[in-house]
């Protein structure tokens, strides 16, 4: 992909998160807060002149099913815009993940930040991520003081909340996660396949689990 063709990728996949957050998940005052600082940061956004190195993980081998989830839902053109930029993008692991999860986990799942660590745009309060877990596993419950929501693209993932049982989360409708709140995933027979928001009040600290 040439910068040109890079850098036009980019604003149409700058747009598609636009267009979803601003038609979407503000209907309470706490989360519109959250939804709004999201918008204002995507909006300020500019690539840097260098561009990241691009990489793939083992859990990409998801991404095809992952994509697939969107089709004919909300998510539809915000996933089209990503799976137009994904070549130029680095997928990254929460590493210290790996030694209470195991190496199968890790092989399992992996996101890419747009905004964020080891990001597309740097940024050292807010994250804008694409998250994908394959069938069949558990990411067990954790908290950090950040808030999040995520936005599934689609699938029969159970999302579970401090100590409700996991359930089903249509596609397009946002899971919001307030700061130390415990929650957790199970995939069952699709990937998971996620647009993910995070706000940190202070320096980014990754999520632990509980
Ligand atoms: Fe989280």
């Amino acid at each position: 992909m040439n910068r040109e063709d890079f850098i036009m990728r980019f604003e149409a996949l700058k747009g598609a998160m636009l267009t979803f957050l601003r038609t979407h998940a503000i209907d309470d005052t706490h989360r519109a807060r959250l939804v709004g600082d999201i918008v204002n940061t995507i909006e300020k956004a500019h690539l840097p002149a260098e561009p990241q190195a691009p990489r793939q993980l083992p859990g990409c081998r998801h991404l095809q099913a992952a994509l697939a989830l969107a089709r004919g839902g909300p998510m539809e053109n915000l996933a089209r815009a990503f799976a137009d930029l994904e070549p130029a993008l680095r997928w990254i692991r929460t590493e210290h993940y790996r030694e209470q999860l195991g190496d199968e986990y890790m092989n399992n799942y992996c996101y890419t930040n747009i905004l964020g660590y080891d990001a597309l745009i740097p940024h050292e309060r807010i994250i804008i991520a694409f998250f994908i877990i394959g069938p069949g596993r558990h990411y067990p419950r954790h908290h950090h003081g950040a808030e999040e929501i995520y936005f599934p693209f689609g699938g029969d993932t159970l999302w579970g909340q401090n100590d409700q049982p996991p359930c089903l989360r249509p596609p397009g409708q946002p899971i919001h996660n307030t700061p130390w709140l415990p929650h957790e995933m199970v995939t069952q027979q699709t990937p998971l396949f996620s647009f993910c928001c995070w706000k940190s009040a202070g320096p980014l600290a990754l999520a632990r689990l509980t």
